[in-house]
């Protein structure tokens, strides 16, 4: 008879081992309205599953009989010391997971001292994110079809004291994610199903109710008409908001308007990067959007090492998408990125236990980290190398 290995039926966070145990406690937490906004890929999913797989061409080299007993995360970004070579990156709506979902990441960022970035999208102020959590804050920014929104939300951010602004230039138009759409009969208006499904998470329910409602795009109120900015059907309403025309020459009033450091993210290619670069970026994001946007595109992870020798002693380097193990975390680094930014793995917890969620998944994904180093014959992240790698 075929042996199985035994599943993962813990319910707390303390019993999550993985990042794949706190997707599963995710998932039977929230609606599935919002588990699948965090879920879907675009299209066929193509790009979105060969995120994970293009982590496996790369096996890992050890070296052996190293005194590891002193090692250590820590890196630097832009000058600042972080524990861990981690960012968590901008993600729309975090309020449908957890009503204060922005703070409760943003606070455990904080608490380990990596940086935070704020969606545009999110559903709490950024004036009110710095005020409650302070640590690093990074602005993530969409420029939409009503311009001056953008301009403002920049004006803000610097008020407010963000360290980045981090440009997003791969939603130019915006992806299909299908199984995420079907909960939807119109934009911004949930099916009967998704309705009735929401009515049986009543421990998600009476947490909207506390908060005093459904979570609404907070960012962008002062700018968009009331309807538009519902989070509850947010996800097929954004795409009408975005702009198409968006171009690097956008970047020019950008890098005039910001003090502090400018990121453009979704880069997936030497010429972009060098541009980026030129324009006087001090990062880039290597990202295709988590697998969100096109669909066949492919993996960040494949392009580092390219962009890494042509760009990598000019800017920071962060990489994002499919990054669920210490293991990806440590390839990203020996092939040359500064930070690794993590988008659902963070979510995950997010949606499974709030803050502390938050807290448990960065801290898996930190141990997990801290072990493979000491596996490789590592004391510290900058003795990772390509040379710990073999392409499969
Ligand atoms: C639910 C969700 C919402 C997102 N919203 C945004 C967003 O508002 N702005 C943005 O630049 N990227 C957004 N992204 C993309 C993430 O910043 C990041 O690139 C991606 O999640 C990385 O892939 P991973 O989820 O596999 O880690 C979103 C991703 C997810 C999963």
């Amino acid at each position: 008879m075929p042996w199985k290995r035994t599943a993962f039926t813990g319910g707390t966070l303390a019993q999550a081992l993985n990042i794949a145990d706190l997707r599963a406690i995710a998932r039977r937490r929230v609606p599935r309205f919002a588990f699948e906004y965090v879920e879907g890929g675009a299209e066929d999913e193509v790009t979105l599953r060969n995120n994970r797989e293009a982590f496996a061409r790369w096996r890992l080299l050890p070296g052996t009989l190293v005194d590891t007993t002193a090692r250590h995360l820590r890196a630097t970004l832009f000058g600042r010391p972080m524990d861990a070579p981690l960012v968590i990156a901008p993600t729309g709506l975090n309020g449908i997971l957890d009503p204060d979902g922005d703070v409760a990441l943003a606070r455990a960022a904080a608490r380990l001292n990596i940086p935070f970035t704020l969606s545009t999208f999110s559903t709490t102020r950024l004036e009110d994110v710095a005020a409650r959590a302070g640590g690093r804050l990074w602005m993530q920014l969409y420029v939409m079809r009503e311009r001056a929104g953008a301009r403002e939300l920049v004006r803000r951010a610097a008020a407010a004291g963000y360290e980045a602004l981090v440009f997003t230039s791969d939603a130019n138009v915006f992806g299909s994610r299908e199984w995420d759409r079907r909960n939807y009969r119109a934009p911004g208006r949930p099916t009967l199903a998704t309705l009735a499904d929401i009515v049986c998470h009543p421990r998600w329910l009476a947490a909207v109710a506390r908060a005093g409602g459904l979570p609404r795009l907070r960012n962008l109120e002062d700018h968009l008409p009331r309807a538009s900015t519902s989070a509850l059907g947010g996800s097929t309403l954004i795409p009408q908001l975005v702009d198409a025309s968006i171009r690097w020459e956008d970047l020019e009033w950008m890098r005039e308007a910001w003090p502090g450091k400018l990121l453009v993210k979704g880069i997936l290619n030497v010429a972009d990067a060098e541009r980026a670069a030129a324009l006087g970026c001090d990062g880039i994001v290597l990202s295709n959007h988590g697998g969100r946007q096109l669909d066949s595109c492919v993996a960040p992870i494949e392009m580092l090492p390219e962009i890494a020798r042509a760009v990598g002693n000019r800017m920071s380097l962060i990489i994002d998408s499919g990054f669920r193990r210490g293991t990806d975390i440590v390839k990203a680094i020996a092939l040359g990125a500064h930070a690794v930014m993590l988008g659902r793995a963070t979510l995950y917890g997010l949606a499974a236990g709030g803050e502390p969620g938050v807290d448990r998944a960065l801290r898996i994904l930190i141990s997990e980290t801290d072990r493979v180093l000491g596996q490789l014959g590592c004391r510290e992240i900058a003795e990772l190398h390509p040379r710990l790698l073999r392409e499969a």
